[in-house]
């Protein structure tokens, strides 16, 4: 069966600098990525050039055995940046989440109903009506996230979706993206949260030094973390390796 996202060969130079340096990899449809990496590894240069907001130099990247341009990727792949501020621009929830939709040209009928399922994924129920800057920090990133889903993207790229986030909003942002992998969408978070989050999925990717040095079954090569500088509890079981229990 062909891979929802393949990537191949994919290099990046900024000013001369290698920034990503033949990065190959290939998930399947509705697999559940964390994508771990110390600062500077190239996590979010990687997602950027995936999305289609950097041209790369070198590579391809397939979408279900396609190739597929930057102008496609940009339809169908989505980002939803750490700073979910910058994304979320409408006046309310509810027509910040319409924003996208309605931008496709869709007819009203299809943009309301995409919008209500978008705010029901994320638990924003009751939120509609109200201004984004009110907002908390975690429903801030969920509204940024029901804002993409109301795209209905194939692949959904998060970098850093628990950065500032307290215990109980970690907590419902990864409760929020456990209901989108349930709902089939194929998902790679970029986290430095190895130990919070790990356990609950199914694909780890590790970079280094704009390499790709990891990529296997979270159960299978998560001890290999620490060898790449990234803290793991030690002798933790994988199944220790959350904090929700299902
Ligand atoms: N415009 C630029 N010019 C030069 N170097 C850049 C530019 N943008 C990014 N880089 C470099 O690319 C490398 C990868 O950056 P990237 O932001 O992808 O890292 P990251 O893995 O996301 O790190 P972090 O965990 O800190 O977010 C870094 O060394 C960074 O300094
Ligand atoms: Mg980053």
């Amino acid at each position: 069966m062909d891979s929802a996202l393949q990537i191949d060969g994919l290099s990046l130079s900024i000013s001369g600098h290698m920034i990503l340096d033949s990065i190959s990899f290939s998930l399947g449809k509705g697999s559940f990525a964390a994508l771990c990496g110390l600062n500077g590894a190239g996590k979010s240069q990687l997602l950027r050039c995936m999305k289609g907001l950097r041209k790369i130099e070198s590579g391809r990247i397939l979408l279900n055995g396609r190739e597929a341009d930057g102008k496609e990727r940009m339809r169908r792949i989505a980002l939803v940046f750490q700073d979910a501020a910058l994304q979320v621009v409408g006046q309310t929830v509810e027509k910040d989440i319409a924003f996208g939709p309605a931008n496709m040209g869709l007819q009203e009928d299809e943009v309301r109903e995409r919008t209500r399922k978008a705010i029901d994924l994320m638990g924003l129920n009751g939120k509609e009506r109200r201004r984004p800057q009110s907002l908390s920090g975690g429903e801030l990133r969920k509204c940024a996230i029901a804002g993409i889903l109301a795209m209905e993207p194939e692949v959904i790229l998060l970098d850093e979706p628990f950065a500032n986030l307290d215990y109980p909003s970690t907590l419902s942002v990864i409760q929020a993206l456990l209901r989108l992998h349930s709902e089939g969408y194929t998902i790679i978070t970029v986290t430095h949260e190895a130990e919070r989050f790990l356990a609950h999925t199914d694909t780890l990717l590790i970079m280094e030094g704009g390499r790709m040095v990891v990529q296997g079954r979270s159960r299978d090569v998560y001890r290999t973390l620490p060898d790449h500088g990234i803290y793991l509890p030690a002798d933790t079981a994988f199944e220790d390796l959350t904090w929700l229990r299902q």
